[in-house]
């Protein structure tokens, strides 16, 4: 631990939605937070949240020897591409900080609810919710998820604890933003998924808080996962009825049944979650309004984020 009590902590991919947002969280909850980058140009967006900026990529590890003790470290990064030389180089170099010192740092996962795989529409007779005892069907995009858990948590040199987050909104971006988009710029809606699918969303700064109290575990977190979604699941319809409505009911919503399933995968695999096991062991709730309930402010908040990153 550093001096004074405070806590450190180093989130990788903290320029990205989620890295961002658990990055502020952290800091909001007094850890010092170093927030590891690939691009200067997010340098000053991180200091002016009190998050120290490193410039550091995955395969020139140079940056770490300047590091000092970490208590945390918050993978929030991830490649669309090379995945496999992606996971290597997080191995290594989460191995590489953890032996630099002498006290192990408990190392926390982003992974994410796709590894479930689909639970089923509401309108499905085996309509479904998974919890963490729940065994894997993983989407082929999530499969690689599985196996790297299995090989951090036979590491030596780290803690590992793993975190499965539902659909993540809120501050401005998510993948709502692919309907908001539409309602914004089009009077029609299209959504390549029936209207039953299932999103169990969950706020950003929720997920933060959910990060915070794993952290503050330390070695205890070793081993442990954790579902993190929302109080309620929402169907694309009522997601899309809320939009609906907000932008004053002049839009019509159109389902298609595409002949490409595969193009539209992450868009309609349809996942319930239950998340009490962090509600009963860590005492989370969610305080962030649902998407739909909040809808004004999470539109808002996305218009301005487009503005000024244009
Ligand atoms: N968004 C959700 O609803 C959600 C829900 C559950 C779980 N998750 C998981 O959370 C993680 C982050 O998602 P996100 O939505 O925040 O994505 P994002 O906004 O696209 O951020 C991805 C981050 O990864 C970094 N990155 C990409 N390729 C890299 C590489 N080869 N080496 C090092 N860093 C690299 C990016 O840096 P650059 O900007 O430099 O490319 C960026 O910081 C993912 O694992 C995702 O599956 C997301």
């Amino acid at each position: 631990m550093d001096n004074n009590q405070v806590k450190t902590a180093i989130v990788l991919g903290a320029n990205g939605f989620v890295g961002f947002g658990l990055a502020m969280g952290l800091s909001r909850a007094g850890y010092k937070v170093y927030g590891v980058i690939r691009q200067e140009t997010y340098a000053q967006q991180l200091a002016q949240q009190e998050i120290l900026p490193i410039i550091g990529d995955f395969e020139e590890t140079s940056w770490t020897e300047k590091l000092g003790p970490i208590d945390v470290i918050v993978n929030a990064s991830q490649s669309k591409k090379d995945v496999d030389i992606w996971v290597e180089n997080l191995l290594n170099l989460v191995t590489k900080i953890a032996k630099k010192q002498t006290r192990k740092p408990l190392f926390i996962f982003t992974s994410g609810i796709y590894v479930y795989g689909d639970t089923g529409r509401t309108n499905e007779p085996d309509f479904h919710s998974v919890d963490e005892e729940t065994p894997y069907n993983p989407l082929p995009s999530a499969a690689f998820r599985i196996k790297t858990v299995e090989r951090l948590l036979a590491s030596e040199d780290f803690y590992t604890s793993v975190v499965l987050p539902g659909m993540i909104y809120g501050r401005g971006q998510s993948y709502y933003g692919i309907y908001i988009k539409q309602a914004e710029t089009s009077d029609k809606i299209v959504a390549h998924t029936p209207p039953e699918t299932v999103w169990h969303g969950v706020h950003i700064d929720d997920v933060a808080d959910a990060y915070v109290r794993i952290a503050n575990l330390g070695e205890k977190a070793h081993g442990k996962k954790y579902n993190v979604a929302g109080d309620k699941y929402e169907t694309i319809d009522e997601i899309l009825r809320a939009l609906v409505k907000h932008f004053g009911n002049r839009h019509e919503i159109v389902y298609v049944d595409p002949e490409n399933k595969e193009a539209y995968l992450g868009l309609r695999v349809s996942i319930w979650v239950n998340s009490d096991k962090i509600r009963r062991e860590l005492g989370w709730a969610p305080k962030k309004a649902s998407f739909t309930d909040g809808v004004e402010e999470y539109v808002s908040a996305w218009r301005a984020y487009q503005t000024q990153n244009k």
